[in-house]
């Protein structure tokens, strides 16, 4: 097993392993004192691990109370929250109980919110089971739900008290929730860690047999990285900008789709044109976009604006980009690459050059 220390305020831990679902009830008991346990998860999750859970925490003499909701983003807002929050009441959870979050993104994102605000505020702790959830979303505190306005717009910074990433939970994930997570663990790679993208590299698509210990040396790193920036700058007042690299072409991508395609596969091809975006600025020191392209290619995952976005030409998106007010807000910081390894912020692209490069990446 290994263990990760990200340094919030209040700090806590991240342990990596096999089979950790089992380890858990004796960890959590020599980690702190709470009552009853609240596993919090979805629908698919709960079949999956939910009652086994259960069970785990119960055999050790645990009392603990399972509450599921339907699973996907549909259930990501405040209906799902007060259902749970009302169900919990009735069941007795107070203060000195605990909540485990149980499943993907929005598993975490729905009970770490509640989390918060549950007589304001109970403990609670992450266990994320899909690769996005285990290497971005169970770390650095931010919890939320969405509005039919748009997608995160309610939440709060609220850190776990503790993250279990058990490897083994990965084996029932479709192949695209894995590309999902990939693209955020390519984008460690691109920002931070030269490394991890070569690693990337070699392995290729025997990635995809899940062995434990690819697993483990992918997740690790990216829990790193992602630990590293978030316990310099935790509420993204400057550095935690950088996680958004990929990110300001992709939000427009994955908005343009209604959400239809999946968020990973948007930051992949957002991640593509911001690399072309550094070589055709100036920025790129070595080359970024070749070698992300080839990277993409070997992975099988999507490249091109047009893999994702097939109706619509390089203008009409570029003028949905410069519609969006959280892109173009006074001025634009964007996230390029110096080199595979090596972040830069820039501010204000000019739009010729944003358009001239959305042209060559479709
Ligand atoms: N808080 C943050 O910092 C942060 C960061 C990134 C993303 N997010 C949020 O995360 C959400 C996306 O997370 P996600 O991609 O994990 O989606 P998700 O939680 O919807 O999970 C995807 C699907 O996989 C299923 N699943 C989960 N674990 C499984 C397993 N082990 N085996 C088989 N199926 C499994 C789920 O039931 C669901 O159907 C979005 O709402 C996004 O806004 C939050
Ligand atoms: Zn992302």
């Amino acid at each position: 097993m290994q263990i990760l220390k990200v340094k919030t305020k209040p700090s806590y831990e991240i342990l990596i392993g096999e089979n950790l679902l089992e380890k858990i009830p004796e960890d959590l008991k020599n980690y702190c004192d709470f009552g009853k346990v609240a596993i919090i998860t979805d629908s698919k999750v709960e079949k999956l691990y939910g009652q086994k859970l259960l069970e785990i925490l119960q055999d050790f003499g645990i009392p603990a109370k399972l509450f599921s909701f339907p699973q996907g983003e549909a259930s990501k807002n405040m209906d799902t929250v007060v259902k749970l929050a009302r169900a919990m009441v009735q069941a007795g959870f107070d203060r000195k109980d605990l909540i485990l979050a149980l499943g993907g993104g929005v598993v975490g994102d729905v009970a770490g919110f509640l989390a918060s605000i549950y007589l304001r505020g109970i403990p609670f702790v992450q266990i994320p089971t899909t690769l996005l959830a285990q290497v971005d979303s169970s770390i650095g505190g931010k919890t939320g739900v969405d509005l039919p306005e748009g997608k995160n717009l309610l939440g709060t910074f609220y850190q776990p008290k503790r993250v279990y990433i058990d490897l083994s939970v990965l084996n029932t994930l479709p192949l695209s929730e894995i590309k999902n997570g990939l693209a955020e663990i390519i984008k460690y790679g691109c920002i931070l860690k030269t490394k991890l993208f070569q690693f990337i590299k070699n392995k290729g698509k025997a990635l995809y047999k899940l062995n434990p210990q690819d697993l483990g040396y992918l997740i690790y790193e990216s829990c790193f990285a992602k630990a590293y920036v978030v316990s310099r700058d935790e509420k993204e007042a400057g550095l935690r900008r950088v996680l958004n690299f990929g990110h300001t072409i992709g939000h427009a991508l994955e908005t343009l789709s209604n959400y239809q395609v999946p968020h990973g596969y948007c930051v992949a091809v957002g991640m593509l044109v911001e690399a072309r975006l550094s070589e055709v600025l100036g920025v790129a020191e070595k080359p970024v976009y070749e070698p992300l392209k080839s990277l993409l290619i070997d992975l099988e995952m999507p490249y091109k604006i047009s893999d994702l976005l097939p109706l619509i030409s390089p203008a009409e998106f570029f003028s949905a980009l410069s519609r969006d007010k959280k892109v173009w807000k006074g001025k634009l910081t964007i996230v390029l690459l110096k080199k595979i390894g090596k972040f830069h912020f820039y501010e204000n692209p000019p739009h010729e050059v944003i358009l001239q490069t959305l042209e060559e990446c479709y």
